[in-house]
């Protein structure tokens, strides 16, 4: 069986541990592409003499020709800007949106079939973007946010009870913005949501509501200390999972942003909820009961989504 193909969009600091990991991971050849000249070919080179150490076997090639990712099985797009201490997602919009229309046009002519996962911000505008871009049929494209915005706070929950990040899980959907919404009621440990530990008093309600505050904010806290970007290693994981789970028809149930058409009452936009990625793509929806104060939450945060939508639409008339 020949090597599953992976493209890489962006040679970065995500899509070099993108690289990385693939290899690792044994995912399949990799392709880095990227308009800095030198970096995704430096890069690919660099990982590729890292395999004999590691025993780990993948073709790497690194270009700055769209050609190259003809015929790849998965796609990964962090192609852009990332932000700076002072700066929002939102604030990347102007120049990231142009990417996307370059990298979507790249797609639509070389890899119309792939599955693509989005790492972009604002990501679930620019993953909405690239759709419209790509003529991708929607259930094969998708951004990554809910599994990094669950991995903090599943890490943040893990270090407050003492317990392997294993057993921990949690759910955050919505927008991958600071009003992304972390579901308290359906994150736990090994099955105990988190409203029983509180009453178990393995954590008090102030210290989860700050943990949740945490988990909203995780971004900002990274570009805060490295000062010259944003997050890299967490991101870059989160996304391998996503592709492996299509790779290996793992259908794993996994928060990503999904083009919704209608579920959650949201419609025509791509916004973080719980779906099963297997060998289809976004193979489902899945449809969880939400309480008021949860459907507040989602409905705001779809509302800033809205309106990162509506200003793609006033820069690109294409898009309108
Ligand atoms: N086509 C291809 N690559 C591009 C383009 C383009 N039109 N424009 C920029 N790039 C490349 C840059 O040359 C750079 O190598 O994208 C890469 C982005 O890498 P970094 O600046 O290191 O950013 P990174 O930390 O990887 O984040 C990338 O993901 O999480 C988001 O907010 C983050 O939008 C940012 C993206």
């Amino acid at each position: 069986m020949a090597r599953k193909k992976i493209a890489l969009i962006g040679a970065g600091q995500i899509g070099g541990t993108l690289a990385h990991l693939a290899g690792l991971k044994e995912l399949g050849d990799v392709v880095l592409f990227d308009i800095a000249e030198g970096i995704p070919q430096g890069k690919g080179l660099d990982i590729a003499e890292s395999a004999p150490v590691d025993g780990f076997d993948a073709g790497y090639k690194g270009t700055q020709s769209y050609e190259d990712i003809k015929g790849a099985d998965v796609i990964i797009v962090t192609a852009g800007v990332p932000r700076k201490p002072g700066m929002s997602r939102d604030d990347l919009i102007g120049i990231n949106l142009k990417v996307m229309k370059s990298v979507g046009e790249g797609i639509k002519q070389y890899a119309p079939k792939a599955f693509v996962i989005c790492i972009t911000n604002p990501l679930d505008a620019m993953v909405w973007a690239l759709q419209k871009f790509s003529g991708l049929k929607p259930n094969m494209i998708c951004g990554m946010a809910g599994v990094l915005d669950s991995a903090r706070f599943r890490h943040f929950l893990a270090d407050e009870f003492k317990v392997s990040v294993k057993d921990v899980s949690a759910f955050v959907l919505g927008g991958h913005g600071d009003d992304m919404v972390p579901l308290v009621r359906y994150s736990g440990v090994a099955g105990i949501p988190l409203p029983d530990l509180v009453k178990m008093k393995w954590t008090t309600q102030e210290r989860l509501d700050a943990i949740v505050e945490r988990t909203r904010k995780g971004g900002g806290e990274i570009v805060n200390l490295l000062k010259t970007g944003s997050a890299f290693y967490a991101p870059a994981a989160s996304a391998i999972a996503m592709a492996e789970s299509y790779l290996k028809d793992q259908k794993r149930v996994l928060p990503a942003a999904a083009a919704l058409k209608g579920q959650y009452g949201v419609k025509d936009m791509f916004v973080g909820v719980p779906v099963v990625i297997g060998a289809k793509g976004v193979e489902r929806v899945v449809k969880i009961r939400l309480n008021g104060a949860e459907k507040e939450m989602l409905a705001k945060s779809v509302a800033s989504v809205q309106g990162l939508i509506d200003a793609c639409k006033s820069i690109d008339a294409s898009l309108a």
